[in-house]
């Protein structure tokens, strides 16, 4: 492939490089992908207004999510299996964000562990986390957590149970791969993905194979989940996860002012309007759909943000202006890790800045705290 000019070519190039079951698991969303395809599409109902004549010379994204200084409102969210787009993934991306200036978020799901992934950044970063059946488990979670340094707890609220997605079903997803004549087949194309994955012994979860009790090894994602993730997570769960970490938390997978109302009384510092990528409940709106009215609702008393769809700088600027104070990218960044490792988590993260600033720009703005509903044309459809 030629030059890199936009997300799009870095997908393309993780189509390539990575092997079929693992980009799959990234490219997809929950039954007929309805809300997978919606989360993109909804952001282009939104059009931008353009002025002229305004001084643009002097410019900056930088602001602050929960109060950490970023260098554009735009955090790596969390994803599983991420050292399975390419090996050591999660440090690779989390290096890129750090000197980058941007939070990496840490899944619970993660093949590098919580322990490696501080040895090998020395950048604080924020644990995403998973409730399990085993509250044992998840307490040894969240202090691994802490004794770690990481500088944020987001609890993901959206997942007790699991969304079907067809592909992973057909694909017999597992980390690491099983030798089947399919699999093989297709990893003999993806020669830089294995030679990776001989060079490294992070192959399975790190954070739950040897941590979490009876289990030794471990590689469906789909059995973990049925069994494990506890579908008894309520309110009051939050409120001891809350104590128990004792820092900065982040509540993610809020669709529904109501949820947001009561995400704003538990005293959490930012709340995530998510639908998970579409990986969850297929039919549900996009989440730029949803971020108006949950900003509306609880805006001034938590920080409001958003992910779902965001494929550009200027997804990020429509999120801004629609009230969201911050946005994680998911499958933007997992495409340049695949594409090009560290390199392609880089890439992705100048270009989202880039394409933020210059249309920023465009609409007579130069800083991000200025952005507000203003710069968008009004959308009656
Ligand atoms: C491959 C993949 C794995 C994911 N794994 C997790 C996870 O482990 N924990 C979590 O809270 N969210 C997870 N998500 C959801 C993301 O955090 C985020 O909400 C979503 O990717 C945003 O949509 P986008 O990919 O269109 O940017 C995952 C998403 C993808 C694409």
């Amino acid at each position: 492939m030629g030059v890199i000019t936009c997300n799009e070519d870095l997908r393309k190039l993780a189509e390539r490089r990575v092997p079929r079951m693992f980009y799959d698991y990234v490219d997809c969303g929950s039954w007929t992908e309805t809300t997978y395809r919606e989360n993109e599409r909804q952001f282009g109902r939104w059009k931008f207004r353009q002025r002229v004549a305004v001084d643009i010379d002097r410019r900056s994204l930088r602001t602050r999510m929960i109060g950490q200084e970023v260098a554009m409102p735009v955090a790596l969210a969390p994803t599983g299996l991420t050292g399975m787009q390419r090996a050591d993934g999660e440090i690779l991306a989390a290096r890129a964000a750090a000197r980058f200036g941007v939070p990496f978020t840490l899944s619970t799901m993660s093949i590098c562990s919580i322990e490696d992934v501080a040895a090998a950044t020395g950048a604080p970063f924020w644990f995403q986390l998973y409730v399990m059946r085993d509250r044992d488990f998840v307490e040894r979670l969240i202090d691994r957590a802490r004794a770690a340094g990481c500088s944020a707890l987001m609890l993901t609220l959206d997942l007790q149970i699991l969304g079907q997605r067809h592909k992973d079903l057909k694909n017999g997803l597992t980390a690491p791969p099983r030798p089947t004549l399919r699999n093989l087949v297709d990893l003999a194309t993806k020669p830089r993905w294995c030679l990776g994955m001989l060079g490294t012994r992070r192959r399975t979860f790190g954070n739950i194979v040897g941590h979490a009790r009876g289990v030794d090894s471990l590689d469906s994602l789909n059995a973990w989940t049925n069994e494990q993730f506890d579908p008894h997570l309520n309110w009051g769960d939050v409120e001891w996860i809350k104590r128990r970490w004792g820092g900065p938390l982040i509540l993610k997978g809020i669709m529904d002012a109501e949820d947001a109302r009561h995400a704003a009384d538990t005293g959490a510092d930012a709340l995530v309007v998510s639908n998970h990528g579409g990986r969850q409940l297929d039919g549900a709106p996009a989440s730029i759909e949803a971020l108006p009215a949950i900003a509306a609702a609880v805006g001034s008393r938590i920080e409001v943000w958003m992910d779902g769809g965001i494929r550009s700088g200027q997804d990020v600027l429509r999120a801004i202006a629609l009230g969201a104070r911050g946005t994680l990218i998911g499958r933007a960044f997992l495409y340049g890790l695949g594409a090009l490792g560290e390199a392609g988590v880089s890439r992705c993260l100048e270009l989202i800045h880039r394409e933020l600033d210059l249309s920023m720009a465009f609409c007579g703005r130069t800083e991000i705290g200025r952005v507000d509903r203003s710069v968008l044309l009004p959308n009656d459809t």
